[in-house]
């Protein structure tokens, strides 16, 4: 019952960020995307606690606000923006398009998928390891300046 909760609340967002998209200039589409990473980071680390601490049902919904973050930032590496404002992103994210927005997409998804595993996993870290964590690293590795 919660799973259907949080993807109907999941749908609901998802709708609504996409008809709040609007004209924004190089310089506020390169901070919203980092803005959105930095909150990203910081609620994984939420996540991280609340899960071992076996407080699910809070991390389930900072897992779905991630997933929600990640579809946005779908929308946040238009052609115009590979350069500039501090941007960390490698222009190798513009000549991979398909494979960046696929690992986004992956990230995103997995978010939702680990709603439904956390329940039953014996080992919350790995769980956590492999639905969350391991998408940062396979993306900022090729994506992502060194910084
Ligand atoms: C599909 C690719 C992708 C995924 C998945 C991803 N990142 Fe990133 N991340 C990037 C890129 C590209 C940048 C550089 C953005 C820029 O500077 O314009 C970035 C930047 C960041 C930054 C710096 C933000 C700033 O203020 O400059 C942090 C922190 C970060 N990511 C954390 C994470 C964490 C933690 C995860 C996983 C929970 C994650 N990212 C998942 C691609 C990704």
């Amino acid at each position: 019952m919660i799973t259907i909760k949080n993807t109907l609340f999941f749908i609901f967002i998802l709708f609504y960020s996409s008809i709040a998209f609007s004209d924004q200039t190089v310089e506020e589409i390169i901070k919203e995307r980092k803005s959105i990473f930095s909150k990203n980071y910081k609620t994984a680390k939420r996540v991280n606690s609340l899960a071992s601490n076996g407080d699910i049902d809070e991390a389930k919904k900072l897992m779905i606000e991630m997933s929600v973050n990640y579809k946005r930032l779908l929308d946040l590496f238009p052609e115009n923006s590979k350069v500039g404002f501090g941007t960390e992103a490698l222009p190798s994210i513009w000549e991979n398009k398909d494979e960046f927005n696929l690992l986004m997409t992956k990230a995103s998804s997995n978010m939702i998928e680990l709603t439904s595993v956390i329940d039953d996993v014996e080992d919350v870290r790995a769980t956590l390891g492999k639905y969350m964590w391991s998408g940062c690293k396979s993306c900022h590795s090729r994506f992502r300046a060194e910084h």
